[in-house]
């Protein structure tokens, strides 16, 4: 799903250092192969990510938004290298990425990765020491002992965790989960990345540490002009956090711009649902999300619009064709047949609940040619 580059525009500022963004996606798909099983008889190809096109500019940060199997963890996979794109290419400061194993190590430290749960990605047998020692060592950013100590004490005074000397030797069990996620992150910034990708980094922690790992993070792209891609399902830390918020439905982008613009005025009925269903003090009847609508799976139709099943505005057009990303101005997008202009009566026409989870509509022989919005 390709369109306007989601948070190049919407970033407070623009791109300090030009317009070129960091990190860009560009038409990014991955397919998996799966093997049968009770929900797909015959095996298949799951769809995690399609045609996603986003740009991380310099000191920026976006949210990449979604219920559970939308392939928000696929995107970072993609973003980080870690897996390889079906097709798509990835852009860092405008340039095709090198296949040299130098390049590849040299993208290792500029990109970094933090993950959900900070106490499998820490190692058990090992002090904090070491595993901040390790990737400045590996990255030959630090050698003697007394350098490697004094490194490491720098990053623990980075994620506030002081004095230093408290948590250097503690090993992860011997931490709280907020301190184990400041470990984690502060081993990310030891090889000094430009590019934080988090994924989920709050979602296992007790709610009262949540808001201090997301102000660490605020305040280290407002300190060290870090790029972040932060992963969520809360919206509303998402609003919190990041300048632009990208929302993935089924592998696609349905959505995306200014924070404040896609929370407050969401245009894509998808989004519309996910904010409803966000907890809100001053909305006591708020929408809900259908209970039982998985993002993905055997609930996702082949053809046309992803979300039409659950969709309460879903038309004829929408089991024909796969809606393009709009440009709806100011750096929002939205992909959603309600966009479209000069559509006929018979498309604009509602669809039965029935036709809504087929294939194609009944009385339609194949889906059109994808069509763009405008
Ligand atoms: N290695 C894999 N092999 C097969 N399918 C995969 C693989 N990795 C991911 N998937 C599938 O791709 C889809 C997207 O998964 P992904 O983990 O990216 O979703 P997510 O948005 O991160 O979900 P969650 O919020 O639960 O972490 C899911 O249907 C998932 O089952
Ligand atoms: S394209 Fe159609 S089904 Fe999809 S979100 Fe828009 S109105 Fe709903
Ligand atoms: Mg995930």
């Amino acid at each position: 799903m390709s369109g306007p580059a989601a948070g190049g525009t919407a970033a407070r500022g623009g791109a300090p250092g030009g317009d070129v963004p960091l990190l860009q996606a560009r038409g990014l798909t991955r397919n998996f192969r799966v093997r049968a099983s009770r929900a797909r008889p015959g095996g298949g190809l799951v769809r995690a990510v399609q045609d996603v096109t986003v740009a991380l500019p310099r000191a920026a940060i976006i949210a990449i938004v979604g219920e559970s199997g939308s392939g928000k963890s696929t995107l970072v996979k993609l973003l980080a290298r870690l897996i390889r794109p079906t097709s798509g290419t990835l852009l860092l400061d405008g340039a095709p990425l090198p296949r040299s194993s130098r390049g590849r190590r040299e993208f290792a430290r500029q990109v970094q990765l933090v993950l959900q749960d900070p106490f499998s990605s820490l190692n058990p047998v090992h002090d904090v020491r070491y595993h901040l020692a390790r990737p400045l060592r590996i990255h030959r950013l630090a050698r003697t002992r007394p350098e490697l100590d004094r490194a490491a004490d720098g990053l623990l005074e980075r994620v506030a965790l002081t004095p230093p000397g408290q948590f250097r030797g503690k090993y992860p069990h011997e931490l709280s989960g907020g301190q184990r996620q400041r470990v984690a992150i502060a081993r990310a910034l030891a090889v000094r990345p430009r590019v934080l990708l988090a994924d989920e980094p709050v979602s296992m922690l007790d709610v009262s540490v949540r808001l201090g790992v997301l102000n660490l993070l605020a305040d280290l792209r407002e300190r060290d002009g870090l790029a972040i891609v932060y992963v969520t399902h809360d919206i509303a830390s998402a609003r919190y956090l990041a300048d632009a918020i990208c929302v993935m439905y089924a592998g696609r982008m349905v959505e995306s711009g200014p924070a404040a613009v896609v929370t407050d005025a969401p245009a894509h009925p998808y989004t519309q649902l996910l904010i409803g269903a966000a907890p809100d003090p001053d909305r006591p009847a708020a929408a809900r999300l259908t209970p039982g609508d998985a993002a993905t799976g055997p609930a996702i139709p082949a053809g046309g619009c992803p979300f039409r099943p659950r969709c309460p505005h879903a038309m004829r057009v929408c089991a024909d064709a796969v809606p393009a990303l709009a440009d709806l101005g100011g750096g929002h997008a939205s992909a959603c047949w309600l966009h479209a202009d000069g559509l006929s009566a018979a498309e604009r026409s509602a669809l039965g609940r029935g036709e809504r989870a087929a294939g194609l509509a009944p009385g339609r022989r194949a889906a059109r040619p994808r069509r763009e919005a405008r």
